[in-house]
């Protein structure tokens, strides 16, 4: 296939800070960046472009590193159209709708459910997402959490055991013998599709000493913690995240101060190794209040945005939305809502070679109809994705 050069940048972000004309996006202009197989093997002025066997003009647009979306439920069945209605309405989110997925989950065949995520990974890279973390969690037994992760590991590298999701309901008068069951027969099955473990840590769900005692397990049989912290109201989610060295703490909707110390006393060379993962359509479609990103980042914390894409409390695969909502909702600028939504998604998988444009790195790009990334929020609503690359491949 020998190599592709993408010709005529407008605005090139590579959010390498340093490079070009600078900024925190790295933002160079009237670029070009060569493409060999699927990795990117140089960058530099287009007037000084390589010779390549293929080109693409993109006519002076803007070029993204393509998103990464860090935080998504999509093996699951059914929708739960009629709560979103209710809620709508002035009914409170409470988590409960999760056993109704379960229940459709359980049901379902395989094909089914990998229809479902094809969908969603299909409808997330149309609207430049190329990296996708996939959670199960709508399993909720011994083979239904193993074939979710199976299902998910087909569709993505980063695939999340998240079996400790609800306490189903047949175990709920024996919550104790469900964090068993987790720690237990469903980790020994999770194991070989995982690489993430996760607790949605939150009344109505899983306290801090059953989250502890499952999340410890998880990361002495090798597998990476994230935790779902704070989303619906104040709690220790988060500081159990920083306690255990987790790599992303997400929702952080309900925060006190020692929260946001405790995140930010995770930095290392500007970088929080506990990544606040921020997942506005969640509350955007629960109607809660949204989490403050701008006392985050001015405490110093890495923000990262995430879909949360899930058939309850969030059912978008669409990034820009979400960068949309965290400038005008949060309190981001529109660089810093690029940044979380590329190089902080990276920050919270631990990834290095996705979510920056240079040489070496993956190439995954996309293009937008537009020639700045400002246009993500300034038009929202608007398709504005034109081309994706997802590993040097036009899609
Ligand atoms: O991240 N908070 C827990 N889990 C999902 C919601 C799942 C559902 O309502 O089905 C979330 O928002
Ligand atoms: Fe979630």
């Amino acid at each position: 296939m020998g190599n592709l050069l993408i010709d005529n940048i407008g605005e090139l972000v590579t959010n390498q800070v340093g490079t070009g004309t600078g900024g925190p996006l790295g933002i160079r202009r009237k670029a070009a960046v060569l493409v060999e197989e699927d990795r990117i093997a140089w960058i530099g002025p287009a007037k000084y472009a390589p010779a390549a066997d293929r080109r693409i003009d993109v006519d002076g647009r803007a070029v993204l590193p393509g998103f990464v979306d860090s935080h998504a439920h999509l093996v699951f069945a059914g929708d739960r159209a009629a709560e979103f209605a209710a809620r709508m309405s002035g009914q409170p989110y409470t988590g409960g709708g999760i056993r109704t997925t379960v229940a459709a989950t359980r049901a379902a065949g395989d094909d089914d459910l990998r229809a479902t995520v094809a969908r969603l990974r299909a409808e997330a890279l149309r609207q430049g997402t190329t990296t996708i973390e996939i959670k199960s969690g709508y399993g909720l037994s011994v083979a239904d959490e193993a074939r979710s992760l199976r299902i998910a590991a087909e569709f993505s590298p980063e695939t999340t055991f998240l079996g400790a999701h609800v306490v189903p309901t047949e175990y709920a008068a024996r919550p104790d013998d469900y964090v068993g069951l987790v720690c237990g027969p469903m980790l020994t099955a999770a194991l070989p599709h995982a690489k993430w473990i996760d607790v949605f840590c939150d009344r109505g769900a899983f306290d801090a000493d059953h989250a502890r005692a499952i999340l410890t397990v998880g990361q002495a049989a090798g597998l990476g913690v994230r935790l779902h912290a704070n989303q619906l109201g104040p709690g220790p989610g988060v500081r159990l995240a920083v306690e255990l060295g987790a790599a992303s703490a997400d929702h952080c909707t309900h925060l006190s101060d020692a929260d946001v110390e405790a995140l930010a006393s995770t930095s290392v060379d500007g970088v929080t190794s506990t990544v606040a993962t921020l997942l506005p359509g969640a509350e955007f479609s629960t109607r809660s209040p949204y989490p403050d990103a701008r006392r985050l980042l001015d405490a110093g914390v890495t923000v990262a945005l995430a879909t949360d894409c899930n058939p309850g409390s969030s059912y978008t695969s669409s990034m820009p939305f979400c960068v949309a909502l965290a400038v005008r909702e949060m309190g981001m600028t529109p660089a810093e809502a690029v940044w979380a939504a590329t190089a902080g998604g990276a920050a919270a998988l631990r990834r290095g070679d996705i979510g920056v444009l240079r040489p070496g790195a993956r190439a995954d790009l996309t293009v937008l109809d537009a020639p700045s990334h400002l246009h993500l929020a300034y038009r929202p609503g608007v398709p504005l994705i034109s081309q994706v690359l997802h590993n040097g491949v036009p899609q």
